[in-house]
């Protein structure tokens, strides 16, 4: 068994020593918000936040994360998720929207380490989360409009 804190609620699961995050989160947890694209780490679909730290779910084990804090899309809170949405909300970031969790979970890291991040900082944070719709302009606007909410 394996002992998580996932979104502020104690969970213990089983899983294999190569059970994928993703799976547990999905299957096990029903927290169908997180989404599987490649499996390959190659997408960033999959993106929830292990301890703060925005990961691929896809190619995290959940047996190496015994005592782990996770959060995912559906539980994710705070000042920095407040100024998120709203800012997707105003610039109609979404199309689609298949992977704006994982664009909002690594945006939502990416502000909370570096409050003002540059188009630089931040197409170094998002580069690795794929768009089919080809939303990245409206990502990067509205990370900048978050951080001047952040600011104010
Ligand atoms: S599904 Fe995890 S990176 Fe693509
Ligand atoms: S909004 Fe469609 S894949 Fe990104």
């Amino acid at each position: 068994m394996v002992r998580l804190m996932v979104n502020g609620s104690a969970q213990e699961v089983s899983a294999d020593e190569d059970t994928p995050l993703l799976w547990v989160l999905r299957d096990t947890l029903g927290l169908t918000g997180t989404k599987y694209g490649c499996g390959l780490s190659q997408c960033g679909a999959c993106t929830v936040h292990v301890d703060g730290e925005a990961v691929r779910s896809c190619q995290t084990f959940a047996a190496d994360l015994d005592g782990a804090e996770i959060t995912t899309i559906e539980g994710v809170t705070g000042a920095v998720t407040d100024a998120v949405r709203a800012a997707w909300l105003d610039l109609n970031v979404v199309q689609c929207g298949y992977c704006q969790s994982g664009q909002i979970m690594q945006a939502i890291a990416l502000l909370a380490r570096t409050p003002q991040p540059t188009d630089a900082q931040i197409d170094a944070a998002m580069t690795g989360i794929l768009c089919r719709c080809a939303t990245y302009g409206r990502v990067r606007a509205a990370i900048h409009v978050a951080a001047d909410m952040l600011g104010s």
